[in-house]
């Protein structure tokens, strides 16, 4: 398993790999690596010749007041786990490595990226957009692979891949949780003891919603209520949104007559947490 720092480097390596006729699986993430990223990794080893974990906390989908500062960073870690799981290779750049001097092209989404975190946070998608088709084009994967905690981010992905026809098949994997239920993320760091037992309100939240589904309830102002009563009631949780959107277009929905998603923002003290479900998958 080798780190490099250089995209001149992820290329001479996958150009290798392509002589040998070997596929090739992406696995972007942010760093600071949790049995989340794992079975990301885990998948694209188990599609792919060769696994490229980019490990890059990409500064373009951070707005001034968020935490790119204090976002946590530890490579030897993410390199034991990206070796334990079957990666072949880091691709660890420098901001300068992707953003160099008069950098000034960006891919900004229209559509999908009005709601749910995109309202939140304005210039998110158009960082994320811009960085993953950075990561594409540098990697050329033959297929990549994003959690469904990140539902937004999937189906953003998703759509820009369709819109700019990038021959890259996208895997969507399921969220992993901790044995109490609360959603993997590097973030969670960030909870004391009081806020870590607090956070539970989200996939609690999120399993209540889901049982009201299954029990058959179709009017999505019934569930969401109750989902935010039961996060209110923690003295730690402020939501920041918690709704039931169109897995196609995003958009709030007033019933559930047709596939939905619901997804959930709530800050835990100063930390912004995420949770969701797919009606399909309930
Ligand atoms: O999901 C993440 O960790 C990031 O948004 C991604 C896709 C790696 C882009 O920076």
């Amino acid at each position: 398993m080798k780190i490099v720092k250089t995209i001149a480097e992820v290329r001479a390596q996958v150009k290798e790999w392509r002589a040998q006729g070997l596929t090739v699986g992406l696995v972007p993430t942010m760093g600071y690596l949790h049995e989340g990223h794992a079975s990301l990794i885990d998948a694209s080893h188990r599609d792919n010749d060769r696994t490229v974990v980019s490990d890059f906390v990409n500064p373009m989908q951070f707005g001034p007041t968020e935490d790119l500062e204090s976002y946590p960073r530890d490579i030897d870690h993410d390199a034991a786990l990206v070796e334990a799981h079957g990666g072949d290779l880091i691709f660890n750049p420098e901001p300068s490595e992707m953003y160099h001097e008069g950098f000034s092209s960006f891919v900004d989404m229209t559509v999908l990226t009005q709601e749910l975190c995109g309202l939140s946070r304005p210039v998110h998608f158009r960082g994320v957009c811009t960085v993953v088709s950075k990561l594409f084009n540098i990697v050329k994967p033959d297929r990549a692979y994003f959690g469904k905690k990140d539902a937004q981010q999937l189906a953003v992905i998703r759509h820009m891949v369709d819109d700019l026809n990038m021959d890259i098949e996208i895997i969507g994997c399921p969220i992993v949780r901790e044995s109490d239920g609360l959603a993997k993320s590097s973030r969670n760091t960030y909870l004391n003891e009081a806020e870590r037992k607090a956070a539970l309100v989200l996939s609690q939240a999120v399993f209540l919603g889901a049982n009201m589904v299954r029990n058959g309830e179709k009017d999505c102002s019934v569930i969401l209520d109750a989902m935010k009563a039961h996060i209110s009631a923690e003295p730690l949780a402020k939501i920041d949104y918690v709704k039931m959107v169109d897995c196609a277009t995003m958009q709030q929905i007033p019933e559930l007559d047709r596939p939905a998603l619901c997804a959930i923002a709530v800050y835990i003290g100063k930390t912004r947490l995420i949770d969701n479900f797919f009606t399909e998958d309930v």
